[in-house]
């Protein structure tokens, strides 16, 4: 179930569920005093200068970004996945769908040290990650926005950024007490940086104002802002577009495709399948925990198991999968 974020409300079912409390991912930056700054970064070049300043490209060749080899998840008696085997290559955005309850999610948690698999392994830019922690595992480079937004609801959005460009901070404890002219330099870049990821996500003139006050689509892009500002291979994205009317899903479509050419690799769950086989460059489909399909789009849409696991029907191959698939509860 996928909830407006407003006010304080800004965590989820999965998220108790998982456990998680929302400050664990991303320390606090301190004090940051943003009321100086101009919400306006108009700059294009500026922008794309801070974003992505020497990210190479580097498209599907050699190495996949990241593999799970036979990767489980299970909840008591319950394989929420089941030995799930794919890859994702860099420059590529990867589509993770499949019906309600299929283990997408539990995928991501999996990948993000999140949950400990029950077995198999998830391999990151070469190395295993078996005991790497969450903290760690952002900073080798994976980020992710959650099915049910987080955010610092009481901190500005210029501020929620900042939190997430901290992970990559040199200063000291004691540094920040005393406000060294390093500690000093590094809010400077990290509050330029964080009104560039602004800028680039479209609510730079939002930069100060309270996260619970922005509209639900631009809480949603500011998440996509913070998953950025920790500088990720890989940015994985947890049904982004849930709850969009079509424009705003078409707007954040957009956003991908600008996202993956400036050289992140995109992992995207999304139940929307037009978004999915509009901005997707291969699709992996999950049904009760298992992969059921590894291909692209095209043929994905007219997969016979794919169209009976959306269609709950069996596979006899006559439906081709279209619209939006999300059922009721999704
Ligand atoms: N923390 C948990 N404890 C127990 N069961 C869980 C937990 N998290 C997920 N599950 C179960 O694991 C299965 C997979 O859930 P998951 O959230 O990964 O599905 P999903 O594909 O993301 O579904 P949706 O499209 O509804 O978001 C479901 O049966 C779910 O109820
Ligand atoms: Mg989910």
């Amino acid at each position: 179930m996928t909830t407006h974020g407003g006010g304080d409300a800004l965590f989820g079912n999965e998220d108790i569920a998982a456990q998680v409390s929302p400050d664990t991912d991303v320390q606090s930056a301190g004090v940051v005093d943003v009321s100086a700054i101009d919400p306006v970064l108009s700059d294009p070049d500026a922008v794309a200068e801070v974003v992505a300043p020497t990210r190479d490209i580097d498209t599907a060749v050699g190495e996949a970004l990241l593999r799970t080899e036979n990767l489980s998840v299970k909840f008591g008696g319950l394989v929420a996945l089941d030995s799930v085997s794919f890859e994702i290559r860099r420059g590529e955005i990867l589509g993770l769908i499949g019906p309600n309850g299929a283990g997408k999610t539990t995928c991501f948690n999996a990948i993000t040290g999140v949950y400990k698999p029950s077995s198999g392994t998830v391999y990151f830019d070469g190395a295993p990650l078996t005991k790497t922690k969450r903290n760690a595992i952002t900073r080798l480079g994976i980020a992710r926005t959650f099915q049910n937004i987080r955010l610092f609801s009481e901190m500005t959005a210029l501020e929620n950024v900042v939190v997430g460009t901290d992970a990559r901070h040199k200063t000291s404890v004691p540094g920040a007490i005393f406000r060294t002219s390093r500690h000093r330099r590094e809010e400077r870049d990290a509050i330029e940086r964080g009104m560039a990821l602004l800028e680039f996500v479209g609510i730079a003139p939002r930069a100060v104002e309270k996260a619970k006050n922005l509209s639900y689509g631009d809480q949603r892009r500011l998440e996509i802002a913070r998953a950025l500002a920790t500088e990720p291979k890989l940015l994985c994205l947890d049904e982004p577009a849930a709850g969009f009317n079509p424009a705003e899903k078409s707007a954040l479509m957009d956003l991908i495709r600008k996202i993956r050419d400036d050289g992140f690799t995109v992992l995207l769950i999304e139940h929307d399948m037009r978004l999915v086989m509009g901005v997707t460059d291969r699709i992996v489909v999950l049904e009760f925990g298992k992969k059921i399909a590894d291909d692209l789009p095209a043929a994905i849409r007219e997969n016979p198991s794919v169209i009976a696991a959306y269609l709950g029907v069996p596979d006899d191959g006559a439906n081709e999968v279209t619209g939006d698939a999300t059922n009721a509860s999704a």
